[in-house]
């Protein structure tokens, strides 16, 4: 069967209201659709995170609430490892809504120990330790979804702060049982709670398209929900997913670097899913630039799955430093083409979606996707990993039911994949136990696993506490951060120092996502000059 494009898109009557909302939204107010606009509010010029989309893994899609205790979560982490997630780019996990602290009768947040024994520090630290970076989860409301865990409302500062304490680099916030509160005001409120207790953390706002984030909340936060969950705990909803990519992809203008759409979690890998829905759902989010967060049991996947998800081609669109999202560029019910995406070698992506059963044969034309009707072209298929051409004018694809083509064109041979970069550890331990001054080190170890050779990675001296010093070594793909403490004239106790590093892709001359780890050091007892 071969067909072409026709009549626009029809949208689910789930997503009415949703669909209403962009299109008042839109209408009522077009500046923030001017990327200039955006550019001069987003909240990560300050703190350099999240320039390209947040990777990692939340619980909520496989488990919901009852099953999450720390022993689930290192599980899953060490899966996570085992599995080539992490070296895929996969960093950000812990708990969300796993009842993981209360609210004392001081108002202070305390961990709940039966379930996380080693506390919610602890299990900070054994992330951190694995090289990956930790999630919590709380809301905006008097008490998050489930209710099973107190909401930030009243207690802001004082939560985020114990947020900070836990060492938390990225938290989700939800907007459950928050009524009578203004979104954009709360929301503000809790990323001046987030600067005021010290740590950078990727905010991740959860409205589910409530008060059209996409139209604020670049300024306070790094990435917001545009619709509804994805489906309910333990099984996944092909249908529901499908609606909801065609949902989020009319929101394309608001994204860009530090500022994302977020679909949800994905569904890939979850029960209820085909191999080629899994594919699709996961070139639809990388072809939106969308928060890479799996939502699968990690302990459990089968080849296929581990497949999918560390395709880095694949994940190379998304995490592309130029941070376009993509969009369908025509629809006709059965099959619709995704472009709009332009990469920083000068290349660009292509999505051909076949919602149909049997197979088709699809024609992709070079002008629908960015270039001149008349170049010549080649053709990387992301998903088989085959090079082809120069095709003339276009491609002929061949695409099965519920699967999608996925492809990248450029104009040379070379298909570079942007950096993708993977720690040893993010924490650095240290203990002085003499009186004498002693000089001591600890390394944070950073690979590449883009093709290029990186510039040394920054640290600004400046910024550093007089006790610790930092010299990167090695180059290009593997640096290594040289952590060293100079104890003289130190007092006893607990020292520690959150370090910053920067860096520039340098295909596209783009910064990179900023990049934080801890040192601790201990001092037993007072060290002379
Ligand atoms: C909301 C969010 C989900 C999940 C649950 C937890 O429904 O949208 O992603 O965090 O709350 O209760």
């Amino acid at each position: 069967m071969t067909l072409k494009k026709t009549a626009p898109c029809s949208t689910s009557a789930l997503f009415v209201i949703l669909v209403t909302g962009i299109t008042l939204s839109l209408t009522l107010d077009p500046r923030p659709a001017s990327p200039q606009n955006l550019q001069l509010r987003a909240h990560s010029d300050t703190d350099g995170l999240a320039l390209t989309p947040p990777m990692g893994w939340y619980p909520w899609n496989a488990f919901g609430e009852a099953p999450q205790t720390e022993k689930l979560i290192k599980e899953i982490v060490d899966a996570l490892v085992m599995s080539g997630l992490k070296d895929a780019g996969y960093a950000y996990v812990g708990p969300d809504e796993g009842i993981c602290f209360s609210r004392g009768p001081d108002g202070k947040l305390t961990s709940n120990l039966a379930r996380y024994p080693s506390g919610l520090r602890g299990l900070g630290d054994y992330i951190h330790g694995k090289g990956l970076k930790y999630a919590l989860y709380t809301d905006a409301g008097s008490k998050t979804c489930s209710t099973a865990m107190p909401g930030t409302k009243g207690y802001e500062f004082e939560d985020m702060r114990a947020f900070a304490d836990w060492r938390a680099d990225y938290i989700k916030i939800d907007w459950c049982n928050s009524e009578g509160q203004d979104i954009v005001k709360t929301y503000s409120l809790l990323g001046e709670a987030q600067r005021a207790a010290g740590r950078p953390v990727v905010h991740s706002l959860c409205s589910w398209g409530e008060g059209y984030p996409w139209k604020w909340a670049g300024a306070i936060g790094h990435m917001w929900r545009t619709t509804t969950d994805v489906c309910a705990p333990g099984q996944a909803d092909w249908a529901r997913a499908v609606r909801i990519a065609f949902a989020n992809e009319k929101l394309a203008p608001f994204a860009g670097p530090g500022r994302w759409n977020d679909p949800d979690m994905m569904v890939v890998g979850m029960p209820g899913l085909s191999e080629a829905q899994g594919r699709s759902i996961f070139s639809f989010w990388c072809m939106m630039a969308s928060p890479l967060i799996a939502g699968n049991d990690l302990r459990d996947m089968t080849r296929s799955t581990i497949d999918i998800l560390t395709n880095l081609e694949a994940v190379a669109i998304d995490q592309d430093p130029l941070g376009a999202q993509g969009h369908v560029v025509w629809d006709d019910g059965d099959v619709s083409l995704w472009a709009g995406k332009p990469l920083f070698d000068g290349s660009r992506a292509a999505l051909m979606f076949f919602h149909g059963k049997s197979k088709a044969r699809l024609r992709i034309a070079w002008d629908e996707v960015g270039f001149a009707a008349a170049d010549e072209l080649y053709v990387r298929n992301l998903w088989t990993h085959e090079t082809t051409g120069p095709h003339a004018g276009g491609v002929d694809v061949t695409v099965g039911g519920s699967d999608a083509a996925f492809l990248r064109i450029s104009k040379t041979k070379d298909f570079p994949i942007p950096p993708i970069l993977v720690a040893d550890t993010y924490l650095v331990s240290l203990r002085a136990a003499g009186s004498r001054p002693e000089k001591l080190t600890g390394t944070v170890t950073i690979t590449n696993k883009g093709s290029s050779d990186l510039p040394p990675w920054r640290v600004d001296p400046k910024s550093l506490p007089p006790w610790l010093s930092v010299a990167v070594t090695g180059g290009g793909k593997t640096q290594t951060f040289v952590n060293t403490v100079a104890t003289a004239g130190l007092k006893k106790g607990a020292y520690h120092a959150l370090v910053r590093a920067d860096n520039v892709e340098p295909i596209s001359g783009r910064p990179m996502s900023a990049l934080y780890y801890d040192v601790d050091l201990e001092v037993v007892r007072n060290v002379m000059r």
